[in-house]
């Protein structure tokens, strides 16, 4: 899977910033510098975030400011890790969530 990625704009322009290398689901990817999870994640052509923990329905991009829990992952063991809105980092271990994860205070 190729790099998805508007490079190509009438008006705007786009840094290309830094490669990131980061795993999802045990895959090796690469992100850019200024990427949310999610959208390296789209960026290499990841739609599904996730599994409702109920209905076991695809979950995804939503609101993509932080605001519901479409887009909730494990990062680095961490489960409920809101990926529109986290930063891509080196090294990042990023997982589909198919339960509730696990509170903070546990
Ligand atoms: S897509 Fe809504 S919080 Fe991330």
């Amino acid at each position: 899977m190729g790099d998805r990625r508007i490079t190509d704009h009438p008006i705007l322009d786009f840094d290309e910033g830094e490669v990131i290398h980061f795993t999802f689901d045990g895959k090796p990817m690469e992100g850019r510098e200024g990427d949310t999870i999610a959208s390296a994640l789209h960026a290499n052509g990841v739609k599904v975030l996730g599994y409702h923990f109920k209905t076991k329905r695809p979950r995804g991009f939503y609101c993509a400011i932080g605001n519901c829990s479409a887009c909730l992952m494990i990062v680095n063991g961490k489960s409920n890790v809101r990926t529109c809105t986290e930063p891509l980092l080196p090294g990042m271990v990023v997982e589909k969530q198919l339960d509730r994860g696990v509170p903070d205070d546990v």
